[in-house]
């Protein structure tokens, strides 16, 4: 069975990619004050701020983006695969993780390395989500969206609590040495603008036609068609691309087209209550 749960500090993880190991590694992590670590909840562009990160590092250059696997270039620091890849990796480093801060407080404590923090909006999280579990066969089946809806209130799916993460990160920003939050719908809104933002946070500037090349490749529609980015390099085994795709539509509000009125208005109910103590302003509601 490839569906296996790896439980850690009350939070679930998919099996198939974590071991007690691999998220005490995580959990241990040594960063370098060159490091940069982008930091999402699930399904919240996270494979899409890989590719930001890429393209404005290499200048705009496509190299990069079109030869090495996102996995590879920008590995998730609590999968079992990052110590080898990390090994074999030359120059400053790239990491990713789905991890809640209290998780990686201790290791980040005192460090210099950059962390991209990207949120999106939680309803278009849920149903991109919960997609991906129909297509992944190293998660769960999450049954009806109902039900998978539910767990997802309740912060019993992998990387467990939405809530959580966003408010355990962003108000623990003022921890961090250098800490840039950035959404998904303003990427969405202004991919040009985003990349800039992101090109000052990393102190790497790009000419005007080094950006649009990032901006070309950091594109949907190229990004779809790229298949260091869109996992169709996985086997149909590991993913059914039968069943959908990773690159699903990449839109802003979908979540309307599998919500119920009642489902939204749940939703809202519980979201305004778990954030009634966050600062955060949203830019989706
Ligand atoms: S994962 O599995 O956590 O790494 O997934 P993640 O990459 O965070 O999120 C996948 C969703 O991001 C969308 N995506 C994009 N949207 C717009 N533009 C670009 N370039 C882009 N790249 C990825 C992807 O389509 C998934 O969202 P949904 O809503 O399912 O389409």
């Amino acid at each position: 069975r490839l569906d296996v749960t790896e439980t850690f500090q009350g939070i679930i993880f998919p099996g198939h990619l974590h071991t007690q190991e691999s998220l005490r590694y995580a959990t241990n992590f040594k960063f370098q004050d060159t490091d940069t670590l982008i930091v999402t909840y699930p399904k919240s562009g996270t494979t899409w701020m890989q590719e930001v990160v890429t393209m404005v590092s290499c200048r705009g250059d496509t190299v990069k983006s079109q030869t090495q696997p996102n996995w590879a270039r920008a590995p998730w620091i609590e999968q079992y695969y990052c110590p080898d890849v990390l090994k074999a990796s030359q120059g400053p480093r790239l990491l990713t993780t789905h991890l809640p801060y209290e998780l990686l407080a201790s290791a980040l404590q005192g460090s210099k390395a950059k962390v991209i923090y990207v949120a999106r909006n939680p309803k278009d999280v849920v149903v991109s989500y919960y997609y991906f579990h129909k297509m992944a066969k190293f998660l769960k089946d999450p049954g009806t969206f109902s039900e998978f809806l539910s767990d997802f209130l309740e912060g019993t799916v992998y990387y467990g609590s939405w809530f959580d993460h966003v408010k355990g990160w962003t108000s623990n920003a003022r921890n961090i040495d250098n800490f840039l939050y950035i959404t998904y719908e303003e990427m969405w809104e202004d991919l040009r603008g985003s990349l800039m933002k992101v090109s000052r946070f990393l102190q790497c500037s790009l000419l005007e036609d080094e950006l649009t090349s990032a901006q070309k490749t950091c594109g949907f529609n190229t990004m779809s068609q790229n298949c260091m980015v869109n996992y169709t390099l996985i086997p149909q085994e590991i993913m059914d691309h039968s069943k959908g795709k990773f690159m699903r539509k990449g839109q802003i509000g979908d979540w309307v087209n599998t919500f119920s009125q009642e489902q939204s208005h749940n939703f809202d109910e519980v979201y305004a209550s778990k954030m009634a103590d966050s600062m955060l302003k949203f830019v989706w509601e």
